[in-house]
């Protein structure tokens, strides 16, 4: 995995037809995905399940790019190797999933993983401070984590600018987690944000038997990020 700071469309296989990931996951890359988001949601950290190490492991050869593994569990440090088995090449623990957040980003580091760093609603871009140098990626949720299809807090712009004040020039990805669409993706994008997942407005109306919407839908929200208005 290169890195840059290009705008990369992550959608969110939470809104993907979950008897179908595989063909799901061929036809984003397809259509012009950049990497593929995978939310795991353990029903204690949050609200919701989904799914484990095995559906990951399951879902890998239908990715060709980059798997970005968002892990909504806790405590997240005894699936870790799991996690990193399956072949997600990004993992991204909550910094509010437990007490020891070093050594949880130590750990995704030695299992051979990007280490990411999720932050909810009302964590402070302060409290990622004394883990910049453990960090591959920074992801700012823009909705309180658990479902799709949630309303953009756009109190989290202030967030992104400040975290990419703090960043300088250290290669660590900023990526926005919920309510991403072509409204909202300039927003992040001018802030400093590089990785957009999406889901809903990825998915909205298409399918693998009519795949070309999830093309147009990429398109829109990456040409909204890029401030290319055509
Ligand atoms: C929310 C998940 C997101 C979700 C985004 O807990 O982490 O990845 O799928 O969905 P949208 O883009 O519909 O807000
Ligand atoms: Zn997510």
């Amino acid at each position: 995995m290169s890195f840059d700071r290009k705008i990369k469309i992550a959608p969110s296989i939470l809104s993907a037809d979950f008897a179908n990931f595989g063909a799901e996951c061929e036809a984003i890359e397809a259509q012009g995905a950049d990497w593929v988001h995978v939310d795991v949601m353990d029903g204690h950290f949050v609200p919701n399940i989904t799914f484990g190490p095995a559906t990951c492991a399951a879902i890998r050869p239908h990715i060709k790019g980059v798997m970005d593994v968002h892990l909504m569990i806790a405590p997240v440090d005894p699936y870790i190797e799991a996690f990193a088995k399956a072949g997600a090449d990004v993992i991204t623990a909550h910094i509010e999933a437990g007490p020891h957040t070093h050594r949880t980003l130590q750990a995704i580091r030695a299992a051979g993983a990007k280490a990411g760093l999720a932050l909810n609603p009302g964590t402070p871009a302060a409290s990622v401070e004394y883990l910049l140098d453990m960090v591959d990626l920074i992801c700012v949720m823009t909705v309180n984590p658990g479902f799709g299809g949630q309303k953009f807090i756009h109190s989290q712009v202030e967030k992104v600018k400040e975290l990419r004040r703090m960043i300088g020039t250290r290669p660590i990805h900023i990526e926005i987690d919920g309510g991403v669409d072509p409204t909202t993706a300039p927003l992040v994008a001018d802030a400093g944000a590089d990785v957009l997942v999406a889901g809903s407005a990825v998915f909205r109306g298409g399918s693998v038997s009519n795949p070309d919407v999830y093309g147009e839908n990429i398109r829109a929200i990456r040409t909204a990020a890029e401030g290319i208005y055509v």
